[in-house]
């Protein structure tokens, strides 16, 4: 009889993917993967450390589960609790010790161990105790890569693929150099049979992923070295691959190669998110980001002159230790003459065992508040900006899902906008699929002509399908 699993993703991208492989892993060993923790066999929560927010969010999540684990035990049914991700990576023993219901926890780099783990767990509550005590954060000297299986289940037109791990740039702020390890890259190979896997399977568009994606340095079949703007255009020749976009990228990584990537691969969507974090110099220094506001603004002025419609985003962090009124001022300024899409802003938060958490110069919260506020509303006005100069434009948008409306698709602009396209007025939709009746449209490239514009999305209507 086969079991469940539930997992439950915390964070950012990678833990989308890593939760996808993590059920990849566990399908030999008989689970499927169920939406509720409510008849789940095996919970996994696949944890983000990146913000203090973040991590307190799987306390109280673990204390939820206590009481479902309680219940079932109570009717004689065995319940797993599993920690993955960066909080068991970086508190995995303290998490064991304050919360005795868990059974497991694993680091990012070893959840291909997971059926040992299984294993162990179980053979430790044999003797009926209520929980098992495995732990496993090692980082591996061989890469998990060369254990998990093929991916499978794929659905949807959108996939991610993990081409890098790991960080060597030490920010001060970032715990990610202590919770991914070191920086490793998949050789081309892989990615491109991993990529061709997910084509086959309907994949129309991937995102490829890393920390620090655009610092990938893959081998090559012949004992070379490809860069990401090398490994793109090795993606590019598959054939049904229609968009290939990537995360996150360091501005110090924006090579020549991946410039003009965007200049000639046509794939390669015209959207970046290329975090600057701060717009002062001071600042820049004092997080470690070895880069200035100057080089970053050369870096966005060749991008520009290669793909003059790219669109532009960011992560930034307010109130980092020691940050004064001007240098928040120059962040807005930066702002200003970029010009973002969309980014992400974000209070400083002191994350143990990074050198900024204890440096002396912290900013009162009220302070990082009223900042973060300010660059909000900047960045938002420059948001609803770039997506009101979208109308009356056509641009190919990737069906994803149904609307909210019938007769009404859900997809993304080459822009990372999310477009609601009205598909209504289109004879040939009248499908034999009564449920749904544009399901002939699902997970296409289609044109579009966009008619309206909010601050997070746009709409428009068919022009015409494109395959
Ligand atoms: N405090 C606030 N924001 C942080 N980030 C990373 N570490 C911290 C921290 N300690 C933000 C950065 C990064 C994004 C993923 O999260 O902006 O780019
Ligand atoms: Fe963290 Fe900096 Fe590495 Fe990004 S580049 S993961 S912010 S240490």
């Amino acid at each position: 009889m086969s079991k469940k699993v539930f997992i439950k993703t915390y964070g950012c991208q990678m833990n989308v993917y890593d939760s996808k492989r993590m059920a990849d892993v566990l399908k030999p060993q008989g689970y499927v993967v169920s939406e509720s923790s409510d008849d789940a066999d095996l919970v996994i929560l696949n944890t983000c450390h990146i913000r203090e927010k973040a991590a307190e969010k799987v306390y109280s999540e673990i204390g939820r589960l206590k009481l479902a684990k309680q219940a079932k035990a109570a009717e004689g049914k065995d319940m797993y609790i599993a920690i993955a991700g960066c909080v068991a990576q970086a508190e995995g023993p303290e998490m064991m010790r304050r919360a005795p219901a868990i059974d497991m926890v694993l680091g990012p780099q070893t959840y291909h161990r997971l059926p040992e783990m299984l294993k162990s767990a179980e053979e430790q509550r044999s003797g009926g105790r209520m929980s098992a005590r495995v732990l496993d954060t090692e980082f591996p000297v061989d890469t998990k890569f060369d254990h998990l299986p093929e991916e499978s289940d794929y659905t949807g037109p959108a996939a991610f693929l993990t081409i890098q791990e790991g960080c060597d740039k030490f920010c001060t702020f970032c715990v990610v150099p202590y919770t991914r390890g070191a920086e490793y890259s998949r050789p081309v190979a892989d990615i491109v049979a991993e990529a061709k896997r997910l084509v086959t399977s309907g994949v129309v568009e991937i995102t490829l992923l890393g920390q620090n994606v655009n610092a990938y340095h893959g081998d090559t079949a012949s004992g070379e070295t490809a860069s990401l703007g090398a490994l793109i255009r090795e993606l590019d020749e598959i054939d049904g691959l229609g968009r290939i976009r990537y995360t996150t990228s360091h501005p110090r990584d924006m090579d020549d190669e991946l410039i003009e990537a965007h200049r000639d691969v046509k794939a390669c969507m015209p959207y970046l998110h290329l975090p600057v974090q701060s717009g002062s110099n001071s600042i820049l220094d004092a997080m470690n980001r070895k880069h200035t506001r100057e080089h970053y603004f050369d870096i966005i002025d060749r991008l520009r002159a290669a793909k003059p419609d790219l669109a532009l985003s960011s992560d930034f962090i307010v109130g980092f230790p020691g940050e004064t009124d001007q240098d928040f001022e120059d962040t807005m300024d930066l702002i200003r003459r970029v010009k973002y899409a969309s980014a992400y802003s974000f209070k400083y938060s002191p994350r143990p065992g990074t050198p900024a958490s204890i440096m002396e110069t912290q900013v009162p919260e009220d302070v990082k508040s009223k900042r973060l506020a300010a660059l909000q509303a900047l960045v938002n006005e420059h948001q609803l900006e770039f997506n009101t100069n979208s109308i009356g434009k056509e641009m190919d948008i990737l069906l994803e899902r149904p609307g909210k409306y019938a007769g009404q698709l859900l997809g993304r602009s080459p822009y990372l906008q999310a477009v609601h396209v009205d598909v209504s007025n289109v004879q040939n939709a009248l499908a034999e699929d009564a449920d749904n009746p544009y399901s002939e449209f699902m997970g296409k490239l289609v044109r579009v002509r966009i008619s309206e514009a909010g601050p997070n999305s746009l709409k428009g209507e068919l022009v015409s399908a494109l395959h």
